[in-house]
């Protein structure tokens, strides 16, 4: 029998959603309050799940304080009061949408994670937006 277990977090952000390669009229229009040039925040809200046999000595899919750990270290500490286009070297060049930092997030969790559990990350950016990756 498998079992999904998931962990939630938290982070605040800054970003910025930006096309460089666009006139400021189409990214303001396309990405509207996103595309502020002076940054604005959200309150980011993280599910990792993780999907996994249960283990028939210990009764654990997965150990949910190591995935705690895993996020502590790898995401809330690298995103959480930062400005993601300006502090992080993950959102340099690439646009932190919440598809593309969802995306980063599942990366940077699966090599710590392995490949036998499946991996999904769920990202709200608010609470009506939100994006879910699982590496397909
Ligand atoms: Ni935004």
């Amino acid at each position: 029998m498998k079992a999904t277990v998931t962990r939630k977090a938290h982070f605040n952000s800054a970003h910025r959603l930006h096309v460089p390669t666009w006139s400021d009229e189409k990214n303001r229009s396309y990405f509207g309050l996103c595309n502020n040039p002076n940054y604005h925040g959200h309150n980011y809200e993280l599910e990792v799940s993780v999907t996994g046999d249960i283990d028939p000595l210990t009764g654990y899919a997965y150990d949910i304080g190591k995935l705690k750990n895993v996020i502590e270290k790898e995401i809330t500490a690298c995103f959480d009061h930062k400005n993601l286009n300006l502090d992080t070297l993950e959102f340099k060049t690439l646009n932190p949408t919440a598809e593309n930092i969802a995306s980063v997030i599942w990366q940077k969790l699966r090599k710590h994670i392995e490949s036998k559990y499946e991996l999904t990350v769920t990202l709200a950016e608010t609470p009506r937006n939100i994006v879910t990756v699982n590496g397909k």
